[in-house]
């Protein structure tokens, strides 16, 4: 939602105090939000409306780069490697810490990219991600375009809100996920145990704007499900629990090796039921994607209400399970 989003209680830019009480007798004594919390409790952001236009303009983008490399942005390809490269030039204009993990597979060289937020508790790392790979039958707009750029936008906005939370903020684009979540798998072989347990959460995006959107909230960690189902409670958008192909995205790597994990899913080429269209709108009888690793996967293949709504959920999920 663009405009007055129901879970922002109190309308104050940035900052809310961490109980509407307090800041009720902060406005009525003339004193400003941001310094309303007393001694001792701490000020709560409340997360901001993602522009989808901004998610928007970022699918353009990776659009224009798989029309300008053979028309797709797949592992090993050239089309992956520019978009690896404009997501990492936001983010270091935007001031985070950006590293290029690199690995081979199927005698290609692949890339991760992993985006810190300087500040917070390193040993309390909340994790964000996406696969920024395609196949290689097109540009992989809403698989997966979709979550990369609601992550990407999320990122930016942390930094636009100077954000400073008190756990620490990490993101990141997998490489490879279409030949079998190479990317993330890489990633997670390559932690330390000790640097592995200090991700305390890790938020899987893969395809989040689905033309015929479904809601599925992933269902592994109790405490995220929970966060991703209070954002839709607010919204009055019923979920389902995500079941189509359990562990097929880069969260199964970092479940198996024991951190929380959670997500969204708006559908792939699984069929829309009656009792879903009914609750959903949309088309029954018909996949989520019709358009799931085919050409057709171009900007054209996108709900600009599920991404919205996909993207504001990223938002508040990192802005809540962070502080
Ligand atoms: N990961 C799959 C892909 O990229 C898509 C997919 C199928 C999926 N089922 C899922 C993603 C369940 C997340 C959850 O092709
Ligand atoms: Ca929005
Ligand atoms: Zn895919």
């Amino acid at each position: 939602m663009e405009f007055g989003a129901p879970h922002m209680k109190l309308s104050v830019p940035g900052r809310v105090t961490a109980t509407a009480v307090a800041a009720t007798v902060s406005l009525l004594a003339g004193g400003s939000i941001a310094g309303a919390a007393p001694a001792g409790t701490s000020a709560v952001a409340a997360a901001p409306d993602i522009p989808v236009a901004n998610v928007k303009a970022h699918l353009t983008q990776l659009q224009s780069i798989a029309t300008a490399n053979g028309g797709n942005r797949a592992h090993g390809r050239a089309g992956y490697r520019a978009s690896l490269d404009y997501v990492k030039a936001k983010l270091d204009a935007a001031g985070f810490t950006t590293t290029v993990q690199q690995f081979t597979s199927s005698s290609r060289t692949g890339y991760n990219l992993i985006a810190d937020w300087p500040g917070g508790e390193t040993n309390q790392v909340i994790m964000s991600g996406s696969h920024l790979d395609s196949v290689t039958a097109g540009a992989g707009i809403n698989d997966n375009g979709s979550g990369s750029a609601a992550v990407l936008e999320t990122a930016l906005a942390v930094s636009r809100a100077g954000f400073h939370p008190t756990k620490h903020l990490r993101f990141a684009w997998w490489g490879a996920e279409e030949l079998g979540m190479v990317g993330s798998k890489y990633y997670v072989n390559n932690l330390s145990t000790a640097n592995r347990s200090k991700i305390k959460g890790y938020l899987n995006f893969d395809m989040i704007g689905s033309p015929n959107p479904g809601y599925f909230v992933y269902d592994d960690d109790p405490g995220i499900e929970k966060t991703f189902k209070e954002y839709y409670a607010g919204l009055g958008v019923p979920t389902e629990i995500e079941t189509e192909g359990d562990g097929r995205s880069d969260h199964a790597p970092f479940k198996n090796a024991g951190v929380p994990v959670g997500g969204l899913f708006s559908g792939a080429d699984y069929i829309k039921t009656a009792a879903q269209a009914a609750k959903w709108g949309g088309t029954s009888g018909r996949a989520f994607d019709r358009c799931y690793h085919s050409s057709c996967d171009t900007t054209a293949n996108i709900d600009d209400t599920a991404l919205d709504r996909n993207s504001d959920a990223v938002a508040y999920a990192v802005w809540g399970l962070s502080q």
